[in-house]
């Protein structure tokens, strides 16, 4: 999340991130950061094409290239800024005549019918205008038997100890915003029934939680250091739309210094990983 707004020439939502270089920087940080728990239960043996919607600036493509050494990737973004940080990354790793990155729709792709094996998606459908056609594209593009994964966001699940109200504040005009732009900040918590309305089967999901107190108080201080600059990404965007204004964001942050220092501090949020099969 970042700044201010750039909107990229093709007619998407406005990302609520930005395409700033810090934004790119932070994706990456994102990626590493919550790979444990998004890959853990993530198996792609016996795939060989792989499609990767809404790839970005290739931070999952990176892990996805290290973690599974069979897979050939066909990552799509319609952001050609994130394509070209995501190929200048690509050049540089071992793993570069494995990955081919595509400027596409993710809601129109331009692939034939049962060209993968496999697709991924993360963090993507909070942000598109229509999710359920991404899930009915990526249907029509996998073969059948083939699995998708979808990992996305469910903001309503945001909590922290002590009770910090501006936070709080600033939360709700975070996701109200989002919805306003035609994003959806509670996509994951959807992901069933749009997978079943666009004719996937097996269809599981599983929500993943990040409850952390004073049992991990390492692990604690680093998931609310990264939500703290994920929220302060936003910010700038969010005065510039009114729907905070400066002293909102200076509370927050006092709010944010102040958990930052409690030892009681609780930090909750979920998200859901759904499979399913073509
Ligand atoms: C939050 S980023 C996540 C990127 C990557 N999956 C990751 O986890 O690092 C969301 C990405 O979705 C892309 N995106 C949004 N709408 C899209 C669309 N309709 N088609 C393709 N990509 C889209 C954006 O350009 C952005 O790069």
């Amino acid at each position: 999340m970042s700044v201010v707004q750039v909107a990229e020439p093709q007619g998407e939502l406005p990302y609520i991130h930005g395409f700033s270089a810090e934004e790119q920087a932070r994706l990456v940080r994102q990626a590493r950061f919550s790979e444990s728990m998004v890959y853990r239960d993530v198996d792609f043996a016996g795939v060989e094409r792989l499609l990767e919607v809404g790839c970005g600036v290739g931070a999952q493509t990176e892990i996805l290239l290290r973690r599974y050494p069979e897979l050939n990737i066909t990552g799509v973004d319609f952001s050609q800024r994130q394509l070209t940080v995501a190929r200048q990354r690509l050049q540089g790793s071992p793993w570069r005549e494995r990955a081919e990155l595509l400027h596409m729709d993710a809601e129109d792709l331009d692939f034939a019918p049962a060209s993968f094996d496999a697709a991924f998606l993360c963090w993507i459908l909070e942000h598109v205008l229509s999710p359920e056609r991404v899930l009915a594209e990526a249907r029509r593009v996998l073969k059948p038997g083939a699995r998708l994964y979808a990992t996305e966001v469910m903001n309503a699940s945001f909590f922290l100890s002590p009770y910090s109200p501006n936070l709080q504040q600033y939360w709700l005009a975070f996701n109200d915003h989002q919805l306003a732009v035609g994003g959806d900040p509670f996509v994951g918590a959807k992901l069933g029934n749009m997978l079943l309305r666009v004719g996937f089967r097996q269809v599981e999901t599983q929500v993943k939680t990040w409850h952390l107190d004073s049992r991990e108080p390492h692990r604690r201080q680093q998931v609310l250091d990264y939500w703290s600059e994920l929220l302060l990404s936003a910010a700038d965007q969010l005065i510039a739309a009114k729907r905070v204004d400066e002293a909102l964001v200076a509370a927050m942050s006092r709010e944010l210094r102040q958990l930052r220092g409690n030892p009681d501090l609780v930090f909750f949020y979920s998200f859901i990983q759904a499979t399913a099969q073509v």
